[in-house]
């Protein structure tokens, strides 16, 4: 079995590596605006839950030649974005927002989507999303210069549309209907399987055998 060294390999390496055994990754489909008023979409894998209280989600954007890619230009520019909910019927639109396209490309129209202004941060979202997460800029921690930066964000809104059923009595979302997709590695994505139900063992009792 063989043992990598991390520090021995190249940055392509530690990619492949990273990306293939950390699946499946959910995607934050992010949407933010430029300070000159250019909306921008594009799918992020780095992409984790932190916090329900405060509500904060984390997602890692790296530097393209150097320069910030445009989602952590306009998050630093406004202080805002918002995670748009990546779901199997958007699958290709989705694929198509990641091109590396000059920051005045509009990823909207370039996949044939409609935009929809947020209620509570300054940004725009997809329109008829299932689920969207209206974020403002919580910290940014920088991962290594000029390599990637953790954009953490506050969730002040969260958007449902109707065909994201909330199990009754509770706010969970049963996000089982719209079918999430999730990234493996390279062009592979996954769509949810079975979801068995566990009831969750009862504390303080002592482990059997
Ligand atoms: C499914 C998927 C996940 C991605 N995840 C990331 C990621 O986590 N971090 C990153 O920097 N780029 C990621 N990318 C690449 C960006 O989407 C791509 O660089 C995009 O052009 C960035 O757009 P922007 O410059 O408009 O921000 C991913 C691409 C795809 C297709």
């Amino acid at each position: 079995m063989p043992i990598f060294a991390t520090s021995e390999l190249g940055a392509r390496e530690r990619y492949q590596l990273l990306t293939s055994l950390v699946v499946p990754r959910p995607i934050a489909w992010v949407s933010s605006r430029s300070a000159a008023g250019e909306p921008n979409l594009a799918p992020f894998s780095y992409f984790a839950a932190l916090s329900a209280t405060p509500f904060l989600v984390g997602v890692s954007i790296g530097h393209r030649r150097g320069v910030p890619k445009d989602t952590l230009r306009n998050v630093r520019e406004t202080g805002a974005f918002c995670v748009n909910l990546a779901v199997e019927a958007r699958l290709a639109a989705l694929n198509e927002t990641s091109g590396e396209y000059p920051p005045e490309v509009d990823e909207f129209a370039r996949a044939g989507l409609s935009l929809a202004e947020a209620h509570a941060v300054a940004a725009p979202y997809v329109a008829d999303s299932p689920a969207v997460l209206e974020c403002r800029l919580f910290k940014e921690v920088e991962l290594g210069p000029g390599d990637n930066a953790l954009v953490i964000g506050e969730v002040l809104a969260v958007r449902l549309s109707d065909a994201v059923p909330l199990i009754p009595g509770t706010l969970f979302a049963d996000t089982r209907a719209v079918r999430p997709v999730a990234r493996l590695w390279g062009d592979l994505y996954a769509l949810l399987g079975e979801t068995p139900a566990l009831p969750r063992p009862a504390s303080g009792t002592p482990a059997a055998g």
